[in-house]
């Protein structure tokens, strides 16, 4: 296990991020979110995510390292590792730049990392047990892969959304329901109120077991509304979010079934999602395995699981190249050919 004092930097979308993890502990972590610059327009305006995180970038990382007890002057970190992708080009570059001159500052290696691969070790930073093979059920604004992880940075992607992305289901949904953004905790808090047997939603690709599609649930729902103006808020959203978790947790636990998984987890900003941890809880519970759920915290973008996938990567390969440039649309490679 590394001890390696390392400072994770995370800008890839609307939170300006950085955390200080030592080993498996996490010191600190600290987000300084956007919503209000964003809000108004139901979604991220990505110049002026960049802008916010210029702003913010300074502070964010003094307080993260004021607050794991170490001088911001001379903080004696082992590694910076930020993200370099996927995510806003704009706002990669803010964190990638500042962990760049960071790192010459200092006199301490530096990495890009994967956000999407720090988002799987997530369920790493609690301390939990870990049981391997582990299926990880990755579901964000932009992503909803099925993962089959070995060991903590090996894994197989077994599938992914051939459209929509489940968070991107729960914006768009709730930006139409005129519940602002993101939808995904609005959603939450509403459907616990609604009868989420009200209306009757598509789950699609009942037949193909690892791939989802969200595209046709947004359109459904809007119909829906359309036929029934007096439709209540409460329970439209009770019957899309039993929808959107029906498919998420018999897919995953089909992944369960197929690569006879130890431990299930799920990472990724809908992995807060209340229904969906209580119900693959139960499934886990029923099939005796263990479910790793890491707080709701860690599920959202966070600079911790940037700075753990960090130190893992450094000690495997070292350190990134100084002209690394941040990479927008970087994927979830298959095995272990996925770092630089
Ligand atoms: O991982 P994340 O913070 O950012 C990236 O997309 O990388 O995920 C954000 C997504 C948004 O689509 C948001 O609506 C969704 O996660 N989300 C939720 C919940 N909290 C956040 N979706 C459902 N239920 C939630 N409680
Ligand atoms: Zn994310």
């Amino acid at each position: 296990m590394s001890e390696l004092v390392v400072l994770g930097i995370e800008t890839s979308c609307d939170d300006t991020a950085a955390a200080v993890v030592v080993g498996d502990e996490v010191r600190s972590s600290v987000i300084a979110g956007q919503l209000e610059i964003h809000d108004r327009f139901g979604g991220v305006v990505p110049e002026l995510a960049s802008r916010a995180h210029v702003d913010a970038i300074v502070a964010t990382v003094r307080v993260a390292l004021e607050r794991a007890g170490l001088d911001p002057t001379r903080p004696g970190l082992d590694l910076v590792a930020a993200t370099s992708g996927p995510g806003l080009i704009g706002s990669l570059l803010v964190g990638l730049s500042f962990a760049k001159a960071a790192s010459a500052a200092w006199g301490v290696p530096y990495v890009g990392v994967n956000h999407l691969e720090a988002h799987l070790f997530a369920p790493t930073l609690e301390g939990a047990a870990e049981h391997y093979p582990r299926v990880v059920l990755l579901v964000s604004g932009g992503h909803t892969e099925l993962v089959a992880v070995r060991g903590r940075g090996e894994y197989d992607v077994l599938g992914a959304t051939i459209d929509d992305a489940a968070g991107e289901a729960f914006d768009k949904v709730a930006r139409y329901l005129g519940l602002g953004y993101p939808g995904g905790p609005a959603i939450d808090a509403l459907a616990a109120s609604g009868d989420p047997t009200a209306f009757r939603f598509p789950r699609a690709l009942r037949d193909r077991p690892f791939e989802f599609s969200f595209s046709g649930l947004k359109t459904s729902v809007v119909r829906t509304v359309e036929k029934y103006p007096d439709a209540s808020t409460a329970d439209l959203c009770a019957s899309f979010q039993r929808a959107v978790t029906d498919v998420l947790v018999d897919k995953t636990m089909a992944a369960v079934d197929a690569i006879s998984a130890r431990s299930v987890a799920l990472a990724g900003g809908v992995a807060a999602n209340r229904e969906l941890r209580e119900r693959l809880t139960a499934r886990c519970a029923e099939e005796g395995i263990d479910c790793a759920l890491a707080s709701p915290a860690f599920c959202t973008d966070n600079a911790a699981m940037v700075a753990a996938a960090g130190a893992y990567q450094f000690l495997r390969d070292g350190a990134s190249h100084r002209d690394l440039a941040p990479d927008p649309s970087r994927q979830l490679l298959r095995a272990t050919s996925h770092l630089e």
